[in-house]
């Protein structure tokens, strides 16, 4: 009984699909930022944004061999690179924290390691750390640090794989050559992690090795005794704190409520010129939405140039993102997953008391926005953002029922954002919904 009574006090509890998933306290403490934040941005930069072709992957898969790949540390300038308007502009999008590529699969550092010469400083036009004066920027703006690192270095002449069709040696075949590699990427995590202590570790590559290959518990403990608040992302096999779809937005809610969508603004994670195929801010801002509702995160990609420079395009996605975000911010950060879609067929997220309901409109829904089963009394309902009071007309409650009938809230359109509009409704109390089949007759 005594034990039972400390895992209760341990515990607290967050729905989940009408579910309740009990969490540790500590680890519900350590992710509050993370959940609160909703945007990041995740940052590709390296050598494979100078000539335009996938990271790493343009080599391991044959599109160019080894060398000519290398060649782009001739073009990985960083001339116009000016880490403090990056993050002026991440800041301007809404996004809470960024993610930058320390060092993808490649093995290219942007920072001064010292292990191996193949970094910005000693192995790029660049000639300097530029990974330092990022996070630098991002500490004085307040913002979130995190830090990509790709496990697997396919550079690396003491690791497994070179390319898709070449292997350099198997761990069982030498095992000390392994340990050479341990200890090098052990060694480029211990420097991560003294130099900048980031917020959260954002590792990559799991899928080459199990997880024993990789002595992925000695790593997660080597970070968390320097910083035991550090959040860790999935891709360290099962050492990590929450989950990383990619690319693929969750259709249903994930049962993990921990749990970030990485998507790009068009198809690459580093810059590519010849990719102009960019989702639309309608589009991002209704993926953004559809994250939040379902209790995620959204992080962001874009791509700088070899100069460092911004591509237009992302620059002007992340100032309409900003616009929008800046707006809406009450109905963004800090809330939580909103309501099941059969009530309201759009996203939606709450208030942390639950209290408000705030909804995601698209479009202009033909003046009339529709609410399927909410018991409680809409004290109030305004557009946020913009203050003005709506009124709302309930349809199809009967006094004999529990049913609580349909709620009608009419939306004029010179109410409309341009984007996507947010309505807010202050509830009677914790909203409650009503879930049953339908209404049966009780009395007449
Ligand atoms: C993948 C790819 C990589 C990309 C990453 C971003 O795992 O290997 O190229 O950086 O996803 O999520």
């Amino acid at each position: 009984m005594k034990n039972l009574g400390m895992v209760w006090v341990l515990l607290c509890s967050t729905v989940v699909f009408g579910q309740k998933v009990d969490v540790p306290l500590d680890k519900a403490q350590k992710m509050q930022w993370f959940k609160d934040a909703k945007l990041g941005i995740f940052i590709h930069w390296g050598l494979y944004s100078v000539n335009g072709i996938d990271e790493s992957w343009s080599f391991f898969n044959g599109y160019i061999s080894h060398k000519d790949y290398l060649k782009q540390t001739k073009g990985f300038t960083a001339k116009n690179y000016d880490p403090g308007q990056w993050v002026s502009l991440i800041k301007e999008s809404g996004a809470k924290y960024a993610v930058i590529t320390s060092k993808h699969h490649e093995g290219f550092a942007l920072w001064d390691s010292k292990f191996g010469n193949f970094n910005a400083v000693r192995h790029a036009a660049a000639k300097k750390d530029v990974l330092s004066p990022f996070v630098s920027a991002l500490r004085k703006e307040g913002l979130k640090v995190g830090i990509y690192y790709s496990l697997p270095d396919w550079s690396h002449p003491d690791y497994t794989h070179f390319t898709r069709d070449s292997l350099r040696y198997t761990i069982a075949e030498a095992p000390k050559r392994w340990q050479k590699f341990l200890d090098d990427y052990q060694g480029q995590l211990k420097e991560l992690s003294q130099r900048y202590d980031p917020d959260l570790y954002w590792f990559d590559g799991d899928w080459e090795h199990p997880s024993e290959a990789w002595q992925a518990p000695k790593v997660r403990k080597m970070l968390l005794d320097h910083n035991p608040m550090a959040l860790l992302n999935s891709r360290l096999k099962d050492e990590g704190d929450y989950d990383t779809p990619e690319q693929g937005m969750p259709i249903t809610r994930p049962k993990n409520p921990y749990w970030e969508l990485c998507m790009t603004m068009n198809n690459s994670w580093g810059y590519q010129k010849n990719d102009k195929d960019y989702k639309s801010l309608d589009q991002l801002i209704g993926i953004f939405t559809d994250v939040m509702g379902n209790g995620g995160n959204l992080l962001l990609g874009i791509g700088p140039k070899g100069d460092g420079s911004l591509p237009k395009e992302q620059e002007e996605l992340l100032q309409g993102l900003g616009r929008w975000t800046n707006k809406h911010k009450e109905a963004i950060y800090g809330t939580v997953a909103g309501i099941p879609k059969e009530h309201f067929y759009g996203a939606s997220t709450l208030s942390k008391d639950k209290k408000i309901l705030y909804l995601f409109v698209k479009g202009n829904a033909n003046g009339e926005v529709v609410l399927r089963g909410l018991k409680n009394d809409i004290h109030r309902i305004w557009v946020v953002g913009e203050g003005t009071k709506l009124s709302h007309k309930v349809v199809g409650k009967v006094y004999w029922s529990q049913y609580p009938g349909i709620k009608y809230i009419s939306l004029p359109e010179h109410v409309l954002d341009r984007n996507m509009t947010v309505l807010a409704l202050l509830l009677d109390g914790e909203i409650r919904l009503y879930r049953e089949d339908g209404a049966v007759i009780e009395s007449n």
